[in-house]
């Protein structure tokens, strides 16, 4: 088996097990909405086996960081529309991030300058992008949050399904819960859980949300992102982490749940992540499809592969500046290297004006089209 071995992920059937990472961009300056910009910037990626947006907030409450998207009102279901038709025009296929960032945001970013939801009122001690007093944009500290109710996660629960039934009415073809990075599902997973209600029980709400999104839409292409041992955005795993996710590994293939990434934080620089005893025990949990994410090159993602550690291959910051990926990896074209200032946030500049690469090695670059 090789990256170029084509595959099936529930009902999508994929032309190469290369799959284009999430990844926040921050071009949303209208209220949520995926820009005009955002169709081209995926359709240019459309030759990846299957794309991943950047988190889509499933709710106002729910966001994190300025400028990003949104999949709750007509306005922004309709930019997403264009966005699905897009890559689907180009040959591809794209499911839709969801995320609750929960503790991680900050009140100039919430509806009514409200505290942010949270599992609890610790607050997270991360930084987010968002208005600083004076009104600029920058990093700042995310703010301490308010103890969300029990009634409230149930609610919240409520709100991951309307965004799957979203994603599924604007045509785009699965989601992908954000289940890691320190966000809503992994501060229920992790040490910070001191809930005494239902929830305190750390994989409740992350079963909750799959379980209420197979049984409305079944069938829809659904998937869980994990970043097992990571400490990212304040949030630490909890004690013993690994049998905690293996477990839970457990319950997702017990049920309706097509794929499971596991993101390797180390090679983001980030403290934790796993290992590969870690790595090869989940795939014995976890029955199908399974991504592997974090740090891959073309020739070690083939070799793991080969290996049978993972059926399909995800790249982040490798899609940034090679919308071409997949044929720089066919024909062992050197990939560009992304300009990270452009990562979050501007226009155009760092996101739909990397050049592809011709098809042959050393050759002319050429503009996406
Ligand atoms: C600019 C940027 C934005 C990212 N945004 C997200 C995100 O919205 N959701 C997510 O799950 N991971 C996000 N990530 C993490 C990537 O999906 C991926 O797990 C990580 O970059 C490791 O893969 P890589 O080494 O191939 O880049 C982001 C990474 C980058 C570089």
């Amino acid at each position: 088996m090789s990256l170029f071995t084509p595959a099936k992920v529930g009902t999508l059937e994929l032309p190469n097990r290369i799959v284009m990472s999430a990844m926040t961009r921050s071009r949303a300056p209208e209220v949520g909405v995926p820009a005009e910009l955002t169709a081209r910037y995926y359709a240019q990626r459309a030759t990846a086996g299957l794309i991943v947006t950047g988190s889509v907030n499933i709710s106002p409450e729910a966001t994190g960081y300025l400028w990003t998207e949104g999949l709750d009102t007509p306005e922004q279901v309709a930019g997403w529309q264009q966005v699905g038709a897009a890559v689907h025009a180009a040959g591809g296929r794209i499911v839709a991030q969801l995320i609750h960032c929960g503790r991680v945001s900050h009140t100039s970013l919430q509806p009514s300058r409200a505290l942010p939801p949270g599992i609890t009122d610790a607050a997270a001690g991360a930084e987010v992008f968002a208005l600083a007093d004076d009104g600029t944009p920058g990093m700042v500290a995310a703010s301490a949050p308010r103890a969300l109710t029990t009634g409230e996660v149930e609610a919240t629960v409520g709100d991951f399904v309307q965004a799957a039934r979203n994603a599924r009415g604007a045509g785009l073809d699965g989601v992908e819960i954000q289940g890691g990075n320190g966000f809503l599902v992994e501060q229920f997973l992790s040490a910070a859980n001191t809930r005494s209600d239902r929830y305190g029980r750390g994989p409740v709400f992350l079963l909750e949300v799959v379980e209420a999104i197979a049984a409305a839409l079944p069938g829809f292409p659904l998937g869980v992102k994990l970043t097992p041992g990571g400490v990212i955005n304040g949030t630490v795993p909890p004690a013993g982490w690994r049998e905690v996710f293996l477990r839970l590994l457990g319950e997702l293939d017990n049920r309706d749940v097509a794929f499971v990434t596991l993101a390797d934080q180390a090679a983001v620089g980030a403290p934790g992540g796993y290992d590969p005893e870690f790595a090869a025990r989940a795939r014995q949990a976890f029955g199908r499809t399974l991504v592997l994410g974090g740090g891959y090159s073309g020739e070690s993602a083939d070799e793991a592969l080969r290996a049978g550690r993972a059926d399909l291959i995800s790249f982040g910051r490798p899609f940034v500046a090679n919308p071409d990926l997949a044929a720089r990896i066919r024909t062992g074209t050197p990939l560009a290297e992304p300009d990270p200032t452009t990562f979050y946030g501007g226009g155009a500049e760092g996101y739909t004006d990397y050049p592809t690469a011709r098809a042959h090695p050393g050759g002319d670059s050429a503009p996406v089209g």
